[in-house]
C-alpha cells in the first residue's frame, strides 16, 4: 500500500513515519508547498521523491490540486497522511481521496483547532490537552475523529517542554493509529 504525506515545515511527523519499521504502507511520496521546509531535506536523505509545487504558479486551488491528482495517480498513491500542511485541502483531492486523507493535529479536537494549537492551549491554562488524529474535511481540522491521546499540562511546564511531550506522543500515535487504519 502506497501512501504520500503532505507537509509544509519541520517534518518530525514525516521522519517519525520514515522512521517506523513496522509501518505497513510505504510512504512513497512527500507533497510539499514551501520550497524552504527543512522536510524536503528529511526526504532526500531519505531517497523519498518529493513533488514540490508553489500555489502561486496556478490559477487555483483546483488546478494544483489536479495537477497533485495526477502525480499520486501515476504513482499509485492510495492513502494521504497531512502532517504539519498548512493548506485547507479542496473538494478535488477530497472527492478523489474520500475517506483515505488523514491529518494529526496537537491538541484534542475539537478544542484549539487551527494554527498554534499548542500555545492557544498553553495560554488558555487549561490542565490537559493532547494529539488528534481524524480524517479530514471541507473545514479546518473539523473531520471525524479517529484516535485521540491525551496529554497532561504540568504546572511545571513551560510552552517548549509541552511542545516537546505533544511530539513524542504524536511521534508513536501517528504510525500506530496508520497501521491500524491500514490493517
Ligand atoms: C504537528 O504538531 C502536527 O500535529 C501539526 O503540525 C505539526 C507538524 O510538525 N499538524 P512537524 O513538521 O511534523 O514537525
Amino acid at each position: 500500500m502506497k501512501a504520500a504525506v503532505f507537509a509544509s515545515g519541520t517534518g518530525s511527523n514525516f521522519q517519525a513515519l520514515l522512521d517506523t519499521d513496522d509501518l505497513t504502507c510505504e510512504i512513497s511520496l512527500l507533497v510539499c508547498d514551501q520550497p524552504g521546509a527543512a522536510v524536503i531535506e528529511k526526504a532526500s536523505k531519505a531517497g523519498i521523491p518529493i513533488f514540490l509545487f508553489n500555489p502561486k504558479d496556478y490559477d487555483s486551488k483546483e488546478a494544483y490540486e489536479k495537477e497533485i491528482l495526477r502525480v499520486l495517480e501515476n504513482r499509485g498513491v492510495s492513502w494521504i497522511f497531512l502532517a504539519g500542511y498548512m493548506r485547507i485541502v479542496g473538494s478535488t483531492l477530497l472527492h478523489a481521496y474520500e475517506g483515505k486523507i488523514v491529518n494529526i493535529h496537537p491538541s484534542l479536537l475539537p478544542s484549539f483547532p487551527g494554527k498554534d494549537a499548542i500555545g492557544q492551549a498553553f495560554q488558555a491554562g487549561v490542565e490537559t490537552t493532547g494529539v488528534t488524529v481524524h480524517y479530514i474535511d471541507e473545514g479546518i481540522d473539523t473531520g471525524p475523529i479517529i484516535a485521540q491521546e491525551v496529554v497532561e499540562i504540568l504546572p511545571t511546564d513551560t510552552q517548549d517542554s509541552l511542545t516537546k511531550r505533544i511530539q513524542q506522543v504524536e511521534h508513536q500515535l501517528y504510525p500506530k493509529v496508520i497501521n491500524e487504519l491500514l490493517s
